[in-house]
């Protein structure tokens, strides 16, 4: 099965450079073909992966009044907090262009976590409804121009965890989990339903730690061992691209290397 394009890279600076090349290529298509880009950022090290996007050449190159921006999961604390991924992607990198960015999704932390992802489903029906994200043709789901994860060293993507029954929610857009098994526990994150309908996606992953879950996303593997237990073995974009971005040691495992 194809399990998408893989990108190996020499050092971190050689990733960050091709992996902000490409959100601006995806970024000026997307604009030009609906006169927005929706993207999905993810917490973790991929946000500084992505800090050259506010330096020269790309600081200007980028529309950035026409992005929409999105999380792939977020943790349900305050905006202000330091667990936020919010207020990770907007101290480092989203409130440091001239130009703030058209939209940015957040999540309201006075609710419950079933509430709250009750309230970001609801917002991105909205959304779609109003065309600004565009519906995918196949699926009731949103197609978002661009999906980016980073992944665990057990191969958890977004908030969706191993053997998690996050991972077999079909019928909603957005779902909650209250005993996450990395803290904070309280989470709301896209079901693969969502991710698998998006036109672009896109899986961050370094160093050492990380091979073991790249060979077992990646390689063909009995189908025993390809199950609920590697999340990021279930990203497979219906109608979509996917790509593998990651330095030698989180490729060191992979059988084509
Ligand atoms: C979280 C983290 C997590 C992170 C991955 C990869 O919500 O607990 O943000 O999901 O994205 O563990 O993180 P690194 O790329 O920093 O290893």
């Amino acid at each position: 099965k194809d399990r998408g394009e893989i990108r190996v890279h020499e050092n971190l600076e050689e990733l960050s450079i091709d992996l902000v090349d490409y959100i601006a290529e995806i970024s000026e298509a997307s604009i030009k073909e609906h006169g927005a880009f929706c993207i999905v950022l993810s917490g973790g090290s991929l946000i500084s992966f992505m800090g050259k996007l506010i330096e020269p050449p790309y600081d200007k190159i980028v529309d950035w009044a026409k992005w929409y921006v999105f999380w792939a999961d977020e943790r349900v604390v305050a905006k202000s907090h330091d667990e936020s991924n919010y207020k990770l992607a907007k101290d480092n990198l989203l409130s440091k262009v001239n130009v703030f960015p058209r939209h940015i999704c957040s999540i309201n932390d006075t609710v419950s976590v079933e509430e709250a992802a009750t309230e970001y489903e609801f917002a991105i029906r909205q959304m779609v409804r109003t065309r600004t994200v565009a519906a995918s043709d196949n699926s009731d789901s949103p197609r978002f121009d661009l999906i980016l994860l980073g992944m665990g060293s057990d191969g958890h993507v977004a908030s969706l965890f191993p053997n998690h029954p996050a991972l077999e929610v079909k019928d909603d857009w957005v779902t909650f989990l209250t005993d996450s098994p990395k803290p904070p526990p309280e989470r709301i994150t896209f079901t693969l339903p969502v991710i698998n309908s998006a036109a672009n996606v896109v899986v961050v992953a370094t160093g050492e730690s990380k091979a073991n879950a790249m060979h077992l996303a990646i390689d063909d593997l009995p189908l025993a061992e390809s199950s609920l237990s590697l999340p990021a073995r279930l990203i497979h974009p219906s109608n979509g691209n996917l790509i593998w971005f990651m330095d030698k040691p989180a490729g060191s495992k992979l059988e084509r290397f």
